[in-house]
């Protein structure tokens, strides 16, 4: 028998919903209780979650966050529910040699990664501490923690998502905010990621690293991420946090050299 859901009466908002993570993580919210407000260029996904939670509030809204004023009437349309949970998800890679890869795409990337994120975190933050209670979860990932060259735009950009994040989570504590930002981490996931940000329709998903499902990701990461008041950032996963090691003590030469032939050899 299914376990019966506590309801809990707040909304949680997701960017990037349709699939992949984000909607792993409307799953993963659903069945903690939570009505949830989901966003993407085509969100209708989220409505075939309405037969399995039939009791919640499931709102799929239609909103291409690479352009910035539709982040402003994000956060209108926002101020009418109450919310707890605002998570960052949405967000795509230009895979190629940076002399080679479109400059429009960066760009595009650029307002979806940084700018929209940058924003939505800056008005939910302060909506959070002044209501005393609330998190903002930004996606980053295991790329925020090295260069990446053959993926170079998309590792800066998450490394700016990982260093915004840790700075205001750390301003959060030391003023005794009951607000958090957390940053997860994750690795390489089979969702439509890899075939958007090296631009194939039908990509084969290739990585030599082990991946973890997308909802066992979505599960862990989210736990952790709605429990700790200590964190800042969270990485999932033995392989992951090995990554993360040798990211931290091997020298920069021979991380940047993994890391070229590691994406050099994807398509
Ligand atoms: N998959 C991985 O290997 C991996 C690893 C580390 C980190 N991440 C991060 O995880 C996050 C989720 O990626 P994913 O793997 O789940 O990729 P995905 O399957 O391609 O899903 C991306 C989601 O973002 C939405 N989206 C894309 N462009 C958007 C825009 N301009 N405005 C609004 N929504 C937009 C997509 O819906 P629409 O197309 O309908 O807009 C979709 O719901 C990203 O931030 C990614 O960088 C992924």
């Amino acid at each position: 028998m299914a376990k019966k859901i506590k309801l809990l009466n707040k909304y949680a908002v997701v960017t990037g919903a349709s699939k992949g993570l984000g909607y792993e993580y409307c799953k993963e919210l659903l069945k903690k209780g939570y009505n949830i407000i989901g966003v993407a260029r085509n969100a209708s996904n989220l409505n075939n979650l309405k037969t399995e939670f039939v009791g919640q509030k499931i709102i799929a809204w239609n909103f291409d966050l690479s352009v910035f004023e539709n982040n402003v009437e994000l956060i209108k349309k926002c101020q009418d529910y109450d919310t707890e949970i605002f998570i960052n998800n949405a967000g795509y890679g230009v895979w190629g040699f940076f002399t080679q890869s479109d400059v429009d795409q960066e760009m595009n990337m650029i307002e979806l990664n940084i700018k929209s994120l940058h924003y939505l975190t800056k008005k939910m933050i302060i909506k959070f501490d002044e209501q005393g209670y609330g998190r903002v979860i930004n996606v980053g990932s295991m790329a925020a923690f090295t260069p990446g060259p053959v993926f170079a735009s998309y590792y800066a950009s998450k490394a700016y998502v990982f260093s915004l994040g840790l700075a205001i989570n750390t301003e959060l504590k030391k003023t005794k905010s009951k607000a958090r930002v957390l940053t997860v981490c994750p690795g390489p996931l089979k969702t439509d990621f890899w075939n958007r940000s090296s631009n194939q329709k039908e990509a084969k998903y290739k990585s030599t690293i082990k991946v973890m499902s997308t909802s066992t990701y979505a599960k862990k990461s989210l736990n952790t991420a709605l429990k700790t008041n200590k964190k800042d950032y969270i990485v999932t996963g033995l392989t992951n946090k090995l990554v993360k090691k040798i990211t931290k003590w091997a020298p920069l030469s021979i991380t940047l050299s993994s890391v070229y032939k590691y994406q050099k050899n994807r398509k």
